[in-house]
């Protein structure tokens, strides 16, 4: 089974992600790893953090000669700021300990900081918002590489783009080609396909930055070419749109999921949300007048695009900081305020798209087996076949 953790704090000495069952054969595009990295740190509205980390992956097990060999792989991914944090969050117990700690009492509304705290017996923020902080997401992006390089094995892939950011909204759906487009544009501010709406998203992100205020979105993540069967209806766990909606939701300040046009389906008449049923007998194909559902029915890919969608919060640390109450004096005080971003919504795309690509592959690795990626393709190969056969 593909299974994937990750350690490391925020500003500690590195990130680390470790994954399992992932089969024998899978060639690692190096190149590719470290642009998705780099993918995860871009976007209008970032903080200064980003300007610091230049994240690079290095991989410590599992993969040799360019491939993998079926044993788990560990990755691990410099904090470069850790150089200005070594006494702050030294391991050992040193002697001016206290004076160095750089410690937080002072929670934030919003973060895992007060709640945190209080469950780990600690009166120190630091220790809990150094683990619960997005940081970890870069490890889940290097994790989701691999996912993706197996998926496109099987001809998948997984991209996203952003919805929304605050009040502006992309009033229409998006096609494939420009979803790849605007990924393949590492310079578009905030991965938006249309020019006009991605302007209206930048003015939200400068009216909050300039206020000290945060603005939250949508992103979308779009999986395209995914097979039909992957997932299935019989247990309540097995459901691919359940698997996938837990894993968007773990991502940091992700509050909503969406599968389709699942929130908008729940207030129309049933003829406004199924797609019909089609047959193309030349292609020997079963097709869909469109796309509502996002590629999954009774937990099954139907063989249309997968469409998941993160509605996120807006950035719980304001410079413009709310009131909160001090976890030591228990004296009414502002919230600490750090360097903090002031949107997220194209990097936690990045992050979405790892998240998917992972269940994905778990979904794939479960229907086609195989310890190697020769094992894997030749069942991928006759279940198509079985497919046309239908
Ligand atoms: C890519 C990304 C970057 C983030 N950066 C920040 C940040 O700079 N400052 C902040 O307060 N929260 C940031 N967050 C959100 C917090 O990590 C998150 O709100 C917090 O851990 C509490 O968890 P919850 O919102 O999921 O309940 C970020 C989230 C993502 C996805």
């Amino acid at each position: 089974m593909f299974r994937f953790v990750t350690a490391g704090e925020s500003h500690g000495q590195a990130l680390i992600a470790w994954i399992s069952g992932v089969p024998a054969g899978v060639p690692i595009d190096f190149e590719f790893v470290q642009r998705e990295l780099h993918r995860r740190q871009l976007g209008y509205g970032r903080g200064g953090r980003q300007k610091i980390e230049k994240d690079r992956v290095e991989f410590l097990a599992g993969v040799r000669h360019g491939q993998t060999i079926g044993a788990p792989i560990a990755m691990r991914i410099d904090n470069r700021d850790w150089a200005n944090w070594e006494k702050a969050l030294s391991v050992e117990n040193i002697p001016d300990f206290e004076s160095a700690q750089r410690r937080l009492t002072a929670p934030r509304p919003g973060h895992a900081d007060l709640a945190g705290s209080m469950k780990f017996n600690l009166h120190d923020a630091r220790y809990i918002l150094e683990r619960a902080s997005a940081r970890e997401t870069a490890a889940r992006v290097a994790a989701g590489t691999i996912a993706k390089l197996l998926l496109r094995q099987l001809e998948c892939e997984v991209l996203s783009h952003v919805v929304a950011v605050g009040k502006a909204r992309l009033p229409r759906t998006a096609a494939w080609g420009e979803i790849q487009a605007v990924c393949e544009n590492l310079d578009s501010p905030l991965r938006c396909v249309d020019a006009e709406t991605e302007a209206l998203m930048k003015g939200e992100v400068d009216v909050v930055h300039r206020a000290g205020n945060t603005v939250g979105g949508i992103f979308e993540v779009v999986a395209h070419n995914v097979v039909t069967g992957l997932g299935s209806h019989a247990q309540w766990d097995e459901k691919l749109d359940a698997r996938l909606a837990q894993a968007v939701m773990s991502i940091q300040a992700v509050k909503g999921v969406e599968i389709g046009a699942g929130i908008a389906a729940a207030t129309s008449y049933g003829s406004e949300v199924m797609d019909e049923i089609g047959y193309n007998p030349a292609a020997k194909q079963f097709t869909r007048a469109s796309n509502r559902a996002g590629g999954l029915e009774g937990g099954i890919t139907n063989g249309e695009d997968v469409i998941v969608r993160g509605y996120l919060k807006p950035i719980s640390t304001l410079r413009a900081p709310l009131g909160t109450v001090d976890m030591v004096t228990k004296q009414p005080i502002s919230a600490a305020y750090e360097r903090s971003d002031v949107c997220v919504v194209p990097a936690g795309g990045v992050v979405g798209e790892a998240m998917v690509s992972i269940v994905l592959a778990q979904a794939a690795i479960e229907k086609f087996g195989g310890d190697s990626l020769v094992e894997i393709r030749r069942n991928f190969e006759g279940y198509l076949q079985q497919l046309k056969e239908f």
